[in-house]
């Protein structure tokens, strides 16, 4: 049975082709689906651009474009994105040409740190959503009369010449075989098919194009040409913003490969320690246990640094006594995880230190509590700053006879940031959507309050100040009942992270 929130899924999977549906739903939890359903073509037999079923079988399985989500589950969120259009268009009203509808998502270039060495490639998140695509230089379009609802894939031709240093390229072929996307074309007819499909109402986002090159080239002429484009990442990011029970599982095993790395950076702390041997260690252990690589530079903050909300340097030495603050997240497949825990680096709180740590944990755990289908980031936020300013009195930061407001006014001060955001394939994730607009089942926030004192905060007793400490978790927002913790495997209770402290 679908439940009553897949009913737009299920107009979705009305879309897709015939064959296609026989194996069901890949985006909704209630139905099974057959892996390969959606296109008979085989992966050819030789190295893509990016892993596929015959080359990496063990990442990859037969019917998935990238590991643990499938071409039917891509062509879904496609056939969404083309729904989604088709309602916006009725609500914006008609488009300004013949109605019918283009919409264009570009790759990201290589990019590259000196003369011809590259960075490590990262793509563009709203291209990949939709493809599955993992090669620089590529362009999704999406056209049809009342919603774009056929898709052309543009992929870099093969180039021997060019293989030979940046390694083998799918081609058309491949691209085709590896994505189920029928219709794909060399990235330089993406100029000439556009101006083919004439009369069109562009979506597109022209104000920060994707790839610089391929918009001036091939965008920039069919702008010119026709009516203003309407803007598609904030359509993108609301389906990107609730995630599929695929998804959830990809986000789970990254929380969980950094929730180990946690404990075992935890058991490795000693006073006095270098801050870059827990930012290796804990870099290492996310890679050893299947992390493509870190979702972001790492915080890695020892002593008052921690108060530096950014600090990423990461080269001092923390010294036995103090704690240490790291905030680090790992990317699994596209998805990521982003966690922080603090704790003494000798393996025991002081008084102050665990006073000061259980006040934050006894925050987040209320704001957790508040996570749930129908209330929002900043109503948690909200709360985070009342419970906060209570803290900050009973700790004795502020004067007992502190008023509401003032303690309100103190806990963002002392706290100078969220109480967290959207996560998912990237960490401040889909940042087009509001953060008043309220949790929705299968979207996933991080909850991070914090207490920063500085050491030269005179006002604060003098046994708090230098100390920073933020605790961080993921968060599933779910139909019923708890929400799912995807990084509860990272110790948090002062007990806990003194044990993991003495594993080493
Ligand atoms: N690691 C960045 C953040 O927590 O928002
Ligand atoms: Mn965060
Ligand atoms: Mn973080």
């Amino acid at each position: 049975m679908l439940s009553p929130a897949c009913s737009f899924t299920r107009s979705a999977v009305r879309l897709l082709p015939r064959r296609t549906r026989a194996g069901g739903c890949a985006w909704c939890r209630h139905i099974s689906v057959k892996p390969g359903d959606l296109k008979p073509k085989t992966v050819p037999p030789r190295y893509l651009g990016q892993p596929s079923p015959f080359t990496h079988p063990h990442l990859v399985k037969h019917g998935e474009v990238t590991p643990g989500l499938t071409q039917t589950e891509f062509e879904l969120r496609r056939q969404k994105l083309a729904l989604l259009i088709e309602a916006h268009t009725d609500k914006l009203g008609p488009p300004a040409s013949s109605g019918n509808h283009v919409a264009v998502v570009l790759s990201h270039p290589i990019r590259y740190m000196t003369n011809d060495i590259p960075y490590p490639f990262h793509q563009n998140q709203d291209f990949l959503y939709l493809t599955g695509f993992l090669e620089p230089d590529s362009a999704l379009v999406l056209y049809g009369r009342t919603r774009p609802d056929q898709a052309i894939l543009f992929v870099p031709r093969r180039d021997p010449g060019r293989e030979l240093w940046d390694g083998p390229r799918a081609g058309r072929d491949g691209a085709a075989a590896l994505t189920g996307i029928e219709r794909v074309h060399s990235t330089e007819e993406l100029g000439l098919v556009l101006k083919s499909l004439k009369g069109t109402q562009l979506w597109y986002d022209s104000s920060q194009p994707a790839h610089s090159r391929l918009h001036q080239t091939h965008i920039l002429p069919t702008l010119e040409a026709g009516p203003a484009p309407r803007s598609l990442r904030p359509l993108i990011h609301s389906l990107r913003a609730i995630k599929s029970p695929a998804e959830v599982s990809l986000m789970r095993e990254a929380g969980r490969i950094t929730a180990q790395a946690f404990r075992r950076t935890m058991a490795l702390s000693q006073g006095d320690v270098d801050e870059s041997v827990l930012f290796a260690k804990f870099d290492f252990e996310n890679r050893i246990h299947g992390a493509n690589f870190l979702a972001y530079p790492p915080v890695v903050a020892g002593g008052n640094r921690a108060n530096t909300l950014h600090y990423i340097n990461n080269n001092q030495i923390v010294k036995d006594g103090e704690l240490v603050l790291l905030d680090g997240g790992c990317e699994y497949f596209g998805y990521v995880s982003d966690i922080t825990r603090t704790w003494p680096v000798n393996g025991q709180f002081s008084a102050a230190q665990a006073e000061l740590y259980e006040a934050v944990l006894e925050v987040q755990r209320s704001c957790l509590s508040l996570c749930s289908p129908g209330v929002s980031l900043d109503h948690i936020y909200s709360s985070m700053l009342a419970l906060l300013g209570r803290q900050l009195r009973r700790l004795g930061i502020l004067r007992a006879d502190t008023s509401d407001s003032d303690a309100l006014k103190a806990a963002r001060r002392f706290c100078p940031h969220h109480v967290g955001h959207y996560l998912g394939m990237d960490v401040h994730d889909t940042p087009d959507l509001s953060r008043s607009q309220p949790l929705q089942p299968g979207m996933v926030i991080t909850i991070e309050p914090g207490l920063y004192i500085c050491e030269d905060n005179d006002q604060a007793p003098e046994h708090f100040r230098g100390l920073g400490v933020r605790i961080e978790d993921d968060v599933v927002i779910r139909e019923k009942g708890a929400p799912l913790i995807l990084s509860s495997g990272a110790p948090k209770t002062v007990a806990d992270v003194e044990k993991a402290c003495g594993m080493g």
